[in-house]
């Protein structure tokens, strides 16, 4: 029988704030068979589709993005938090589900030639991935798909993916 995901992450209540039920991953990937099928599985919905790049958003994003761009052949994007990388840098500032940030990636990092595969460990509003996508495409690289772990479909996130043209998957809801 297959591996249950969604029975190794956690659900903690109220944290980092009263009423959000923070899903915890760390009990997915300290599992050993689930963080490599979680990878696998996310890998294998994107092989042979010529994704030069994976994109992982810092810092949950790096996590499954660094391992599903060795499973695919891809090079690994980091699309980090504001004034941690030290070239030249493109940035957007977005809307958390519980706070404000602005995340950053190297304006040289990738260009018209590339695919690149957005992963993160969660969709909630959508905010993170949109700002992570806008900038991926301000390079010119195509950046029509997005891979995360979760999905929270009642906050509408994927859903406004979906509007700026962006193919999304999820391996739970
Ligand atoms: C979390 C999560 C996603 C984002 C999803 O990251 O890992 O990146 O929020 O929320 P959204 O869909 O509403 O934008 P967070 O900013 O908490 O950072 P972390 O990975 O450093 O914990
Ligand atoms: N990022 C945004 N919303 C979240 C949630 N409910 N659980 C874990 N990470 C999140």
């Amino acid at each position: 029988m297959s591996l249950d995901l969604k029975s190794l992450v956690r659900t903690i209540p109220d944290y980092p704030k009263k009423g959000i039920l923070f899903r915890d991953i760390t009990t997915l990937i300290e599992h050993p068979e689930g963080f490599k099928e979680s990878v696998e599985r996310i890998a294998a919905l994107y092989r042979g589709q010529g994704i030069t790049h994976v994109a992982g958003i810092e810092a949950r994003g790096f996590i499954f993005g660094a391992g599903v761009a060795i499973a695919l052949g891809a090079g690994f994007v980091p699309v980090r938090k504001k004034g941690k990388l030290p070239g030249e840098t493109i940035g957007q500032n977005y809307a958390l589900e519980y706070g404000v940030d602005t995340i950053e990636i190297h304006a040289d990092v990738v260009d018209s030639r590339h695919k690149v595969l957005l992963v993160d460990d969660l969709i909630a509003t959508g905010g993170t991935a949109i700002a992570a996508i806008g900038l991926l495409r301000r390079t010119g690289a195509t950046c029509d798909d997005a891979a995360f772990v979760i999905d929270l479909p009642d906050i509408g996130g994927a859903a406004k993916l979906g509007a700026e043209s962006v193919k999304v998957t999820a391996l739970m809801a």
